[in-house]
């Protein structure tokens, strides 16, 4: 996994086409990535497969996008992308990781019960003015496998 810099912005840009029906361009992956406390991961190494991007802010952070291209699908990748960006997420100080699904991404949403993802709210007609968002949180919890015995 490559850390995300200024410099991916268009190659975000060009995968999120390929994976949304309302992608972002280069300029707001640029602005994105130039937001304090933003960070993510892509992964692919002669190729580009996918990515997270990710913004953490006091002691909780959110997914901004995380994909992964068609022919890389089922094969884990989403699942590393995610424990990727809930690892810096905790080294960062964020005791909680939030990130918003659509109402019928039924792939999106398998993942993330999978990993731990529990549904705390849901924003009506979010998407496109049409399509619910479910918002989504996993506790980062501590790890006290991690302390010393006392
Ligand atoms: C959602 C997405 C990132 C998943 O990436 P992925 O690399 O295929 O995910 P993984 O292989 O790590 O899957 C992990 C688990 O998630 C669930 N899952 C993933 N895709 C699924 C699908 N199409 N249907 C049902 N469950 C699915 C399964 O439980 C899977 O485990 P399994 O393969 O052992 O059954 C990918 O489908 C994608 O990029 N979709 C388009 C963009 C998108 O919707 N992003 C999320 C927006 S919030």
């Amino acid at each position: 996994m490559t850390p995300l810099s200024p410099a991916h912005a268009a190659l975000m840009a060009g995968m999120h086409h390929v994976c949304f029906k309302e992608p972002w361009d280069a300029k707001a992956m640029a602005d994105l990535l130039a937001l304090p406390g933003s960070y993510g991961f892509l992964a692919g190494e002669a190729r580009p497969e996918g990515f997270v991007l990710c913004r953490a802010a006091a002691d909780e952070a959110e997914v901004l996008t995380i994909l992964v291209l068609p022919p890389y699908r089922r094969a884990g990748l989403g699942a590393r992308l995610l424990a990727a960006a809930a690892a810096e997420a905790r080294v960062r100080g964020a005791a909680a990781l939030f990130l918003e699904v659509a109402a019928d991404n039924a792939a999106g949403q398998a993942l993330y019960a999978a990993h731990g993802f529990h549904t705390v709210g849901r924003r009506p007609r979010y998407y496109g003015g049409v399509t619910d968002a479910l918002v989504l949180r996993k506790d980062l919890g501590v790890d006290h496998t991690a302390r010393p015995m006392i």
